[in-house]
């Protein structure tokens, strides 16, 4: 039994009106982990108002000379559990490397940290037939054994309005979770982002190896998300 996660990643953007008060859907829910991915800005305050919070990135340096970056250490200390690691989007816009997500996986599971990593493939590489083998590589540097949470986000989905067919998404989420170890293979939880809204989330959640939802854009509008949520609390598998 995997308790479904929905994690809400507000990229660069302010928390939604409403996200801090009591009754905010970014709140977690009795049957499902909800996570928040703020801006380094509202960090804090999301913690304050007890939502479960990390950031989009952490570096694995010790805190030091590193003008403009935010450490491991520093984030830990603030009192976040979870870190976003790798996302596609810090891939193109940063230049982060297969060995430099693994460097934060790593940093952050030696602060005891809980590390959100993201692997996909783009839109020519799903063309040419290689998204399976893309996959496996961002994959392949990673500490599979320890207690990680992966998100598949095909790069083409993300923020695009186009969603992975369900059973598209299953095929990969399946292969990925054949390529964890076998102490790892029941109990990691494998999220599906791109484009994940109200409308297509009962049918990605519906699929046996997907346990969860990374969103972006709906998750900047304070209903859908939690419309997602709800969902995802309504399929406990
Ligand atoms: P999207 O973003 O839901 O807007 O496609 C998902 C993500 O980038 O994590």
């Amino acid at each position: 039994m995997r308790t479904p996660l929905i994690a809400a990643n507000w990229k660069m953007n302010p928390a939604p009106a409403g996200a801090l008060g009591t009754s905010s859907p970014y709140r977690t829910h009795a049957a499902v982990d909800v996570i928040v991915f703020p801006s380094f800005l509202d960090l804090k305050e999301c913690l304050a108002a007890k939502l479960i919070a990390g950031p989009q990135f952490a570096s694995p340096e010790e805190p030091g000379a590193h003008t403009g970056d935010v450490s491991m250490t520093m984030i830990k200390t603030l009192g976040c559990r979870y870190v976003l690691c790798g996302h596609s989007e810090r891939r193109a816009d940063h230049g982060e490397t297969d060995a430099d997500v693994a460097a934060q996986v790593i940093a952050a599971l030696e602060r005891g940290m809980h590390p959100v990593v993201c692997v996909g493939e783009s839109q020519e590489q799903r063309k040419a037939g290689k998204e399976k083998s893309v996959v496996k590589k961002q994959l392949a540097g990673l500490p599979l054994e320890s207690d990680i949470t992966i998100a598949y986000e095909p790069v083409w989905a993300i923020g695009t309005g186009k969603t992975a067919t369900p059973a598209d998404a299953q095929e990969m989420h399946a292969y990925i979770r054949s390529l964890l170890p076998e102490n790892r293979r029941n109990g990691t939880r494998i999220l599906y982002g791109g484009s994940m809204k109200p409308e297509n989330a009962e049918e990605l959640l519906k699929q046996p190896d997907i346990d969860g939802g990374l969103v972006g854009g709906a998750s900047l509008k304070p209903d859908d998300f939690g419309k997602i949520v709800e969902i995802a609390a309504a399929m406990q598998k």
